[in-house]
């Protein structure tokens, strides 16, 4: 069901047009710009003018009369050159949120085609620490799966492990080179592999030789060397389980854990088919797929080194491949940031060479990078990257200071403090991020992230749980929600807000742009917090007033939750800050 109230008047004004003969591409409104004189606007006249020859206002005027006979419309007027405003009646919009409110969706409809589509994001790498690069593409992949999702997309999450490149060779080299061998390896934990990973990269920077030595490593590896490929099992398997714990506080799911080297069997097909629809050749012993020059000259895919390793576009191209013949893929989404943008480029050119996803719609979505108070990528303080379960810990402390402590609130202890100091935390880590523009990049403010004021995760689980608590209270109180009715203009634009819901999503899937959904989500607790002020509840003039103000509470709540839902962030029911709370 969709029930918005644009969907309702655009059908009108469709009828309209074709009665006038009125060519119907025009027949759409949109939310107004000025509220004070409109709830919508339809501005068709004037590009209908603008063809025809003719006068705006008085094609305006003539969809005007016709628009005034629609029971759904208070007032129409006609204004400036030949905008039509429009007013709906109290009843109509009403009546819709009455529906909205027995509505499992809450009014919000479904995308009329839905397809298969494969989210690519998170992308950690075996051995690396998770960073706040990762950190982004892990929040925003999320909140697009569960959009996708909700739309009614048929979504597969895969996290596409970084476990097939030349750090496997580095860092199995460097364990040689320290241990004079691999027998211990099965011994080491994530810190003691992450460890050797610095050092390998250090080691590599320096040493021009170990560097060559990583390479047929890795070379070695692909190929099958049995020994190497058992340690490196061993710290593919150590790095996912630290990175499943990382995602899972972080409340980010995938429904594949492929890694680049799932693809290794793809890739020699992908070599194969190169060599048959001869669109490969070798060049300085590297064997690649040149790309179209056209005015940008664009460096070649590389298949196979000259070392005899595949690549990260080879891995790339044949994960593509996989995910159509396997996933039936009609849609590819990557999440990462702008350093990757040439590498998808020449992915999808290689692609299309190789004609192996005919149909399929490829986009890369790049992301700003995250910032210090400097404008420079966040560092620690020593100058190192800010890795995420450091981060996620700075969160989490400064939640802590501004909740009760364990037994100062009866029914919480230690454990339901730390649940809800996570919850917290986590919003205000991922809702700091999803509140800008994706490709945006964002400055990490330490101080205000966490707090229950502003442009803030914790604000809107504040307003959550204060309308949970006035709900409570009605009930405490036998009181029950009912038919809406709406009286004072701060109802009435609160309704408004609550009837956009079904675009504000169709908006966000369609931009895969959670923002739009953060904003919405931002506004509408503030737009909740100027009704309750003027308009009580409880002590509202008559039970009828209550009752429909219980029901506005409760579609408010159920749609903030909804979209924190949508955002990847949970909504606890309490939020245990003593002031203000309730009613
Ligand atoms: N592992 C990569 C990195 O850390 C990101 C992977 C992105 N996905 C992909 N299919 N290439 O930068």
């Amino acid at each position: 069901m969709n029930l918005l109230p644009e969907n309702k008047l655009n059908t009108v004004l469709t009828k309209i047009f074709e009665k006038l003969n009125l060519d119907t591409r025009f027949a759409v409104v949109k939310v107004s710009d000025r509220a004070d004189l409109s709830d919508f606007q339809c501005n068709g006249a004037l590009a209908l003018a603008k063809i025809a020859r003719k006068n705006p206002r008085e094609i305006a005027q003539s969809i005007a009369a016709e628009l005034e006979n629609c029971p759904q419309i208070e007032t129409v007027s006609v204004d400036g050159p030949g905008f039509i405003n429009i007013k709906l009646t109290n009843a109509f919009i009403a009546e819709t949120l009455d529906k909205m409110a027995v509505d499992p969706r809450l009014g919000c409809g479904t995308v009329d085609n839905p397809h298969k589509v494969i989210l690519d994001f998170g992308g950690p790498n075996v051995a690396k620490e998770m960073h706040v690069g990762h950190l982004r593409s892990g929040v925003i992949g999320e909140s697009i799966r569960r959009i996708e999702h909700f739309a009614g997309n048929e979504v597969t999450a895969d996290v596409h492990l970084g476990d097939w490149g030349t750090p496997m060779g580095m860092i199995l080299a460097e364990i040689i080179a320290q241990d004079g061998n691999l027998e211990k390896v099965e011994n080491y934990n994530i810190e003691e592999i992450t460890v050797f990973y610095k050092k390998a990269n250090i080691r590599c920077k320096e040493d021009e030789r170990a560097k060559e030595t990583a390479r047929k490593i890795t070379a070695a590896l692909q190929d099958g060397n049995p020994e190497y490929r058992k340690a490196w099992q061993h710290l593919r398997q150590e790095s996912v389980n630290a990175i499943k714990k990382n995602y899972e506080e972080l409340d980010v799911h995938f429904d594949l854990w492929w890694g680049e080297s799932d693809a290794h069997e793809t890739c020699g097909e992908i070599v194969r088919l190169a060599r048959e629809k001869a669109v490969s050749e070798i060049d300085n012993g590297a064997e690649i797929i040149r790309l179209e020059e056209g005015n940008k000259p664009k460096p070649p895919v590389i298949l196979i080194k000259s070392d005899g390793g595949y690549t990260y576009h080879t891995t790339d191209i044949a994960t593509i491949k996989m995910r159509v013949d396997r996933l039936d893929a009609q849609e590819i989404v990557y999440f990462t940031d702008s350093r990757q943008a040439l590498h998808f480029e020449q992915v999808f050119e290689g692609v299309g060479k190789l004609g192996i996803a005919p149909n399929v719609n490829l986009k890369h979505i790049v992301f700003g990078t995250v910032n210090g108070a400097d404008g420079k990528p966040f560092k620690t303080r020593d100058g190192g990257v800010m890795n995420l379960e450091t981060l996620i810990e700075i969160s989490k402390d400064k939640v802590r200071q501004s909740l009760p402590k364990a037994g100062e609130v009866e029914g919480y202890g230690e454990k339901e403090i730390e649940k809800l100091v996570s919850q917290i935390a986590v919003a205000a880590i991922k809702f700091q991020d999803l509140k800008n523009t994706i490709a945006s990049g964002y400055v990490f403010e330490l101080e205000d992230f966490a707090k229950f004021e502003g442009k803030t995760g914790p604000y809107i689980q504040y307003a959550i749980a204060r309308i949970n608590s006035i709900l409570r209270k009605a009930k405490a109180g036998g009181r029950h929600e009912g038919n809406i009715i709406l009286e004072a203009p701060e109802e009435r634009t609160l309704a408004l807000k609550l009837a956009q819901i079904h675009s504000v999503v169709m908006r966000t899937l369609k931009d895969k742009e959670p923002s739009i959904i953060a904003d919405y989500a931002y506004t509408l607790a503030q737009t909740f917090s100027t009704f309750y002020n003027a308009c009580p509840i409880m002590t509202a003039p008559t039970p009828e007033l209550t009752a429909s103000r219980l029901r506005i509470a409760k579609l408010v709540l159920d749609i903030l939750t909804l979209m924190l839902y949508l955002l990847g962030i949970e909504a606890p029911e309490i939020m245990l800050k003593a002031q203000n709370q309730g009613e």
